[in-house]
């Protein structure tokens, strides 16, 4: 394999792959692996399990499973280069030049580095200009958030960041590339000009992006870059690398809607802060949250574009299983003004009395609606009706019908018959939306995988698994094993692959070596089935190793002779010819079975 002039060994030595995946997956011990919620799929239970003795990973979920590098390729959405060259530049170990000519530097990494240049100018013309100092300064923004977010300024010249750039070797095109210089009639000139600059973090601190706020009033307010290599923006959540470890531990996620809010939030210590940075939330932000955390509050401005934002999200939230409540903002504040106004405490207490989706649109029902009058006791059932029938889960649904009972006609003979009337009409209107999209085909990616064994199997596979792992991680004399039970007789495929790879190793070297035999397995089930031997190699059995062997016979025997009965039926019924491939099976099975 070309890559094997990387310097794997030595990148692995200095890598700690938990504290690699930590950037991405909240980790808790496990016994003596680590656990968290795989990002590769979509789970309410950790499957997700990491290895910190050999470096491996794998989801008993959804069987995705590798070393540091093909996780990093997988969540990163990197090649292998390219995976290999972050590490390595992560741990200080130098990949020879020649090895990196081998190939164009990627884009990713031009685009970081190229980010990262245009940071550190900003600050520096932040500390320049009085005008820039005096706004931040107005705007309320102490020291220390403005050093923690790194804020800067863009000058209102039309290059200044293009001549910088240039002057330390970045091209034209490639500032481009990072979407800070545009290219225009009379050549390239600077995206953001005399705006304050708000870096934006991915969850390992590089610079993948920049927000600007304008200091006139004349100016849109907002400019962003544009999507590169290294910025997603329905990927992206603004100050998660400064929150994620708070929501970890708060167990809670506080969602608002633009940069002053997370800047001002996190300034007065609402640690668990991230910020949309306008857009909608999509589907990936939720899934990138829920490594994290399954609760969210919603802190959105109060204003329309705000309120439909928190509603819209709804569903998704609920898909994902979360606890999704609406902290409502209020009228013509948002976070960053409300903590500016009314101080920590008042942000703090609508965070705490933040409600679920469906609880803050009857709020607002309620609101718009003169409920002491029979009239606006009905509008407001209307509209709360449909509300209510969207909710999926059973117990929300009866805790709102109990709330919504009170404006019903039927209250007045008891709480029992508005309840009743109410549930009816929630369950006919579910039951009008549920034949309405019958036809709509199941959502694919999220079903649940069905493991296709039986219990029996289940036990063999993982008497595979132990002898194998006797081998391969506490030192057992493959002979041992295999002399009572060849490679070929491993009744799971995986496990007949990594047991002939095994073998074949110790033969040409004498000695097993992890790196080979991942090579030789690659792509293979050996693969899945080797990661999960490394990743639960800390968990020694106590099983004699005759018995294991034995339990791998007697069900190979089982099997074969279920399958012997199949084939001899199929014989005397005439289904199979002499010619058939499955005649000489016959003739094998009778030979290996009566011996
Ligand atoms: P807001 O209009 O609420 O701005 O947009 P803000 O955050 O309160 O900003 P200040 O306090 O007036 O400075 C919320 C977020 O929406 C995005 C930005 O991320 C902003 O922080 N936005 C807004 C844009 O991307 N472009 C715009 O023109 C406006
Ligand atoms: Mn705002």
């Amino acid at each position: 394999m070309a890559s094997s002039r990387y310097p794997l060994d030595e990148i692995r030595a200095r890598c700690d792959i938990a504290e690699i995946v930590s950037g991405y997956v909240a980790l808790r011990r496990s016994g003596r692996s680590l656990k968290g919620l795989c990002p590769f799929h979509a789970e309410k239970t950790p499957s997700f399990t990491v290895n910190r003795d050999t470096q491996r990973w794998m989801c008993f979920g959804c069987g995705e499973n590798g070393d540091i590098f093909s996780f990093l390729m997988r969540i990163e959405g990197l090649t292998f280069p390219e995976a290999v060259e972050q590490l390595a530049s992560r741990t200080g170990v130098q990949v020879s030049q020649a090895v990196k000519d081998g190939r164009s530097a990627g884009e990713r990494d031009l685009v970081l580095r190229v980010n990262n240049l245009a940071a550190v100018y900003f600050r520096e013309l932040l500390q320049k200009s009085t005008e820039a100092k005096d706004y931040v300064r107005n705007r309320g923004v102490v020291p220390e958030a403005a050093e923690k977010f790194q804020l800067g300024y863009a000058s209102g010249e039309w290059r200044d960041l293009s001549n910088y750039l240039k002057s330390r070797g970045v091209k034209p095109e490639e500032a481009e590339k990072a979407g800070l210089v545009i290219a225009g009639d009379r050549g390239h000139y600077d995206r953001f000009r005399n705006r304050l600059i708000f870096p934006i973090f991915d969850a390992q601190n590089r610079v993948i992006g920049f927000g600007g706020r304008a200091l006139s009033s004349e100016d849109v307010k907002y400019i962003n870059s544009p999507e590169t290599r290294v910025f997603v923006k329905n990927r992206t959540l603004y100050a998660l690398n400064f929150a994620r470890r708070a929501v970890v531990e708060q167990d809670c996620v506080v969602i608002v809607e633009g940069y002053m809010d997370a800047l001002t939030a996190h300034a007065a210590e609402f640690d668990n802060i991230v910020a949309t940075m306008g857009t909608a939330l999509t589907p990936e932000h939720v899934n990138i949250l829920s490594r994290y955390t399954k609760r969210a509050v919603l802190a959105f401005d109060a204003d329309s574009a705000g309120m439909s934002a928190a509603v819209r999200s709804a569903p998704m939230f609920e898909q994902a299983e979360f606890d999704v409540r609406v902290a409502a903002m209020p009228a013509g504040e948002d976070p960053d003004s409300l903590i500016r106004h009314g101080g920590r405490s008042a942000f703090a207490e609508l965070v705490a009395n933040a409600v679920p989706i469906p609880d803050y649109r009857i709020g607002m029902l309620r609101a718009s609606h003169d409920t002491s009058a029979r009239e606006g006791q009905l509008a407001l059932l209307k509209e709360a009706i449909p509300i209510v029938a969207e909710v999926a889960r059973q117990v929300e649904r009866e805790r709102l019908i109990a709330l919504l009972a009170p404006y019903h006609p039927n209250f007045r003979s008891g709480t029992a018959p508005a309840e009743a009337h109410l549930r009816q009409e929630i369950d006919s209107k579910r039951a009008r939306a549920r034949t309405g999209t019958r036809a709509a085909p199941a959502r694919p990616g999220n079903e649940k995988r069905i493991n296709l064994l039986s219990e029996e199997g289940k036990a063999v596979r993982k008497a595979e698994s132990e002898l194998l792992g006797n081998i391969i991680c506490r030192g057992l004399n493959p002979s041992d094993v295999f002399s009572e039970l060849p490679p070929e007789e491993f009744v799971t495929e995986g496990a007949r692959i990594l047991a002939a790879a095994v073998q074949e190793d110790c033969e040409n070297r004498g000695t097993l070596n992890i790196d080979e035999l991942t090579t030789r397995v690659a792509a293979t089930p050996g693969e899945r089935f080797l990661n999960e031997i490394l990743v639960t190699a800390a968990e020694p059995s106590d099983v004699p190793m005759a018995d294991l062997i034995g339990a791998v016979k007697i069900y190979r025997k089982k099997e074969q002779e279920k399958r012997y009965r199949n084939l001899a039926e199929r014989i005397e019924r005439g289904e199979i010819k002499r010619t058939d491939k499955e005649f000489a099976e016959y003739w094998q099975l009778v030979r290996e079975l009566h011996t």
